[in-house]
């Protein structure tokens, strides 16, 4: 029988021990803060924007909110973030993505000071990442990395195989497997044979956004598989990149969609809050 990773529970769990530690950093008279910027009205963001200031709320961590109207300008939003930079009582910022089209994406993660991209996008945290150094490690993949530890799935010396190459899945994903002394493959849009590859994974971790797209030819008998996917099916139900029901017979553990992947970048989001807390000291 394969094991199901729960994200929803191992994701509350997180979320009560950053808890425990707001508040007594709170008791020694340290709040910690986290400003959210988004800009324009986009409905999907607007949810994720939402569910985190929920989740800011209930572990005990002070959010300020910025909503800023679709036209504001590069410099105004540049402006924005030089003045949080600049306020010692915040502690990490997050500029919801995707910006409007008139704003330059990677010049606003550049603004973000490194000590509060609580996001773990800027240049900076993404290098110190690659070279084993102290820094923001972006949300989803560092809760991969959680859910395996805590569903006691070890990784070092697995053959781990990442199905996605983007900036905030696939490539970090690769560096903290590595630095878990994985042996990491990374496949994509433009590999050859991909089944060959996917199918000698002990590890296997599916961030491509194809709903349904990894089926049971892709899986060895008895790997660990890991769905990152967020799609909805021809019905409007909610499925992953994996064919989950197809794959579930081979499997030794696998994570379910919705709760297994998704729950898990909020909470880090919140444990990265903390994290800022002592790398703002
Ligand atoms: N848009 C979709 N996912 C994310 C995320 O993790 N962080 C930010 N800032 N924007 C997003």
């Amino acid at each position: 029988m394969a094991h199901l990773i729960d994200g929803k529970k191992i994701s509350a769990d997180i979320k009560e021990e950053v808890k425990k530690k707001a508040g007594e950093l709170r008791k020694k008279g340290t709040e910690v803060c986290l400003a959210v910027i988004q800009v324009g009205n986009n409905p999907a963001s607007t949810v994720y924007v939402n569910n985190k200031k929920k989740a800011c709320e209930y572990v005990g961590i002070k959010s300020l909110s910025y909503e800023l109207k679709e036209e504001t300008t590069e410099e105004e939003l540049l402006g924005l973030i030089d003045k949080l930079n600049n306020m010692p009582e915040v502690n990490g910022i997050l500029v919801q993505l995707p910006l409007p089209e008139h704003i330059d994406e990677d010049k606003v993660i550049e603004r973000i000071s490194p000590k509060k991209d609580v996001d773990g996008f800027h240049p900076m945290n993404v290098g110190a990442l690659s070279i084993g150094r102290k820094g923001f490690i972006s949300c989803t993949p560092y809760g991969i990395i959680q859910l395996l530890k805590r569903s006691g799935i070890d990784i070092e010396g697995k053959h781990c195989v990442i199905v996605g190459r983007s900036n905030i899945v696939g490539k970090p994903m690769a560096m903290l497997l590595l630095r878990e002394n994985g042996t990491v493959t990374v496949v994509h849009s433009r590999t050859k044979n991909i089944k060959e590859i996917t199918s000698q994974a002990d590890i296997l971790v599916v961030a491509i956004g194809k709903p349904k797209y990894i089926t049971k030819e892709y899986v060895k008998d008895g790997a660990v598989v890991i769905d990152v996917g967020i799609n909805r099916n021809e019905n409007g139900k909610l499925c992953g990149d994996v064919d989950f029901d197809d794959v579930l017979p081979k499997v030794s553990a696998i994570t379910p969609v919705p709760g297994g992947v998704g729950p898990m970048t909020i909470a880090m989001l919140m444990n990265n809050c903390l994290e800022a807390v002592e790398l703002n000291k």
